[in-house]
């Protein structure tokens, strides 16, 4: 069975991660959906809030696993016997930095394998950051993010703000 993991920030998860993840799930015996713990970034949500946004939202998805990692990527795929990294791509932006990031782990661990998924059209313009964005700003982000965590962003955002603003 092919082990396929699909990493990121996920910070908050977009319907365009959800895109990505479920057509991996359809290709793999088994996808990881694995959250960074990444301590140079400041992220809104944490680590266990995203993990267990992700974990409500793959429910139905019965080859589909969430965890996070911290440190190397590939180290993460070798410890959990993956050998294949699925990557979203959704413009030029997107390649150049994926490239590079696909040959240093090409370098670091040969047997695994980088795959890059073209995202569909719908979410070419999304990213978790234009979604906090419009949140921010009071805008609507239900067609942006899951009907099941559309709440939990929108809360976030305000407590979030409102802590800035004392
Ligand atoms: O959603 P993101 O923030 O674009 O995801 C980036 C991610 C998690 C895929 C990338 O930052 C990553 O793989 N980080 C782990 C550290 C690592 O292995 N870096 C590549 C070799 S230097």
């Amino acid at each position: 069975m092919t082990i396929a993991i699909c990493p990121g920030s996920f910070d908050p998860p977009t319907n365009g991660h959800l895109d990505i993840i479920g057509r991996a799930s359809r290709i793999f015996g088994k996808v990881i959906v694995a959250v960074l713990e990444n301590q140079r970034k400041t992220p809104l949500f944490s680590v266990n809030e995203r993990v267990m946004m992700l974990k409500r939202l793959m429910t139905s998805y019965q080859n589909v696993e969430v965890d996070s990692f911290q440190g190397l990527l590939v180290d993460y795929a070798r410890l959990k016997n993956a050998t294949v990294l699925i990557k979203g791509l959704r413009g030029m932006g997107d390649f150049e930095y994926e490239l590079q990031m696909a040959l240093v782990n090409r370098k670091l661990a040969p047997q695994v394998e980088t795959l890059f998924m073209i995202t569909n059209n719908d979410y070419s313009y999304l990213s978790s950051s234009i979604v906090k964005e419009i949140a921010a700003y009071g805008g609507d982000i239900s067609a942006l993010v899951p009907a099941e965590i559309r709440d939990l962003v929108l809360q976030k955002i305000r407590a979030n703000d409102e802590k800035q603003q004392f």
